[in-house]
């Protein structure tokens, strides 16, 4: 596995060879990435994983500066799961003038949840991940359905800015105990990492319910008055149509979203229906 820091080097490796699969990462690498890169292995193409913390899709409020950096370890893990290329730019690299340029995605789909507690997110996603797939060139690039939003966002942009790229999804990777995988876990103490499963649990008794033909409204007030009663801080808690996150009306696929604050740490996860 080779490990390149510029453009330059990154795309001279990749001349010639088949169009890879990429896998874009933030880096602070668990388990979920890597089954993301074991995924992209399958497809018998060469493998990169790209690692950049965008600073374009945190608000100044976030957690741009404690976000796990974490290469070495980074590396490793990823020669273990048999990536071929890591692609790990600098900030000045991605970013060598102000990023003015960037990608508006539309609102239906980035202006709710996520979108409306993070308003810039989702351009800063789109706009990091444009830029990795035009260095890359890939055949395919794979997300994790932990962030469902982002993967909706993102297949939208490829289909409407006709990106030559598949945009491929795998499934989220889970603690024993039902907890998602992610690198904000890192920041929770060990009490809030034995409670942290509660979203996952709620998420899981609101799909019995919506089974059982309770009503989403019901079942959403409930899970919130639950979890805000255990010490979350909810942004939300949403039963949405699985297609374009439209309100649900029981007749199509199903996915609760949602996401809470535990202690300083904010996390999401979800459950198809
Ligand atoms: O999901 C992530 O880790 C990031 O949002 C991504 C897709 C790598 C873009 O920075």
């Amino acid at each position: 596995m080779r490990v390149y820091h510029t453009i330059a080097e990154l795309r001279s490796a990749l001349a010639g060879a088949s169009r890879p699969v990429l896998v874009p990462t933030m880096g602070g690498l668990h388990e979920g990435h890597l089954s993301l890169v074991r995924v992209a292995a399958a497809a018998g193409r060469p493998v990169v994983t790209s690692i950049f913390v965008n600073r374009l899709q945190f608000a100044p409020s976030e957690d741009f500066a404690r976000y796990p950096r974490t290469l070495d370890r980074d590396v490793e893990l990823l020669e273990g799961a048999g990536c071929d290329v890591v692609f790990a730019p600098t900030e000045v690299e991605l970013y060598p003038e102000p990023q003015l340029f960037k990608v508006l995605p539309s609102a239906q789909l980035s202006a709710v949840l996520e979108g409306a507690v993070r308003p810039d997110f989702f351009t800063g996603v789109c706009t990091v991940v444009l830029k990795l797939l035009h260095i890359v060139q890939p055949h395919a690039a794979i997300f994790g359905k932990k962030d469902y939003q982002q993967l909706l966002v993102l297949r939208a942009m490829a289909r409407q800015l006709t990106l030559p790229v598949a945009i491929s999804a795998a499934e989220t990777v889970r603690a024993s105990d039902g907890l998602a995988l992610s690198s904000r876990n890192t920041y929770l103490t060990d009490e809030q990492r034995r409670q942290a499963p509660e979203l996952y649990a709620t998420l899981c008794q609101m799909a019995g319910r919506l089974r059982e033909g309770v009503s989403a409204q019901q079942v959403e007030a409930d899970a919130l008055r639950i979890l805000t009663a255990r010490g979350w801080r909810p942004d939300y808690v949403a039963v949405r149509r699985q297609a374009d996150l439209g309100s649900a009306d029981g007749q199509e696929p199903q996915v609760i979203l949602a996401a809470a604050t535990l202690g300083s740490t904010r996390l999401i996860d979800n459950v198809e229906v």
